[in-house]
């Protein structure tokens, strides 16, 4: 049974976010922190705190191949909510059709401005006075699905993409435990 209080986290690297909604987890579960990458830093946090783990290398794999055998080890941990928390794999239609609505990712810009990679740097080169992350629901379009919330976040003179990376990352590791845990009780 799919129980939408019952989380996996999704990563592919050293997973600060999924640390934060772990830190963060009262009115949700996180039952599953699931890699593509094995070798994933975030995977050793995860078993270090007694978390269930499961990873497959995806370069192994057909896209679908490995989305199905995910799929069944989020079943066989009770998972009802998936969080993606720098998870840098875009998921097949199948997958997105099997748990439609169901999957959340953090994005670091205020969409629907700066869809995809090097958003800090594209944000600077525009010019922006203000920067900030988003958490959405994700469907087939690349970080196109509905906006659950957002944090804003100064943009100072001076920035480089780096600085600026890590303002907003701060940003999302209040905002997204937040919106997590709002959304599995909606
Ligand atoms: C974050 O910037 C997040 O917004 C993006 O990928 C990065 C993941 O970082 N989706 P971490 O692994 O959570 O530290």
């Amino acid at each position: 049974m799919r129980d939408p209080k019952r989380v996996a986290i999704l990563i592919s690297g050293r997973g600060s976010n999924m640390r934060a909604l772990v830190e963060h987890a009262k009115i949700y579960e996180v039952a599953l922190v699931a890699s593509n990458k094995p070798s994933a830093a975030g995977l050793e946090w995860a078993r270090a705190q007694g978390l269930p783990t499961w990873s497959l290398d995806s370069k192994a794999e057909g896209k679908e191949a490995f989305d199905r055998k995910m799929s069944q080890a989020l079943d066989d941990h009770q998972v009802g909510t998936v969080a993606l928390a720098g998870f840098m794999r875009i998921l097949s239609p199948w997958f997105v059709d099997e748990w439609r609505g169901r999957i959340l990712n953090i994005h670091p810009s205020l969409l629907p401005l700066y869809r995809g990679l090097d958003t800090h740097a594209r944000a600077l080169e525009a010019g922006d006075s203000i920067s900030g992350c988003s958490v959405h629901i994700v469907t087939e379009e690349l970080d196109a699905g509905e906006v659950l919330g957002r944090a804003e976040v100064p943009i100072e003179a001076g920035d480089t993409p780096a600085s600026l990376e890590q303002r907003v990352l701060a940003a999302e590791h209040a905002l997204y435990p937040q919106v997590l845990s709002e959304f599995v009780q909606r």
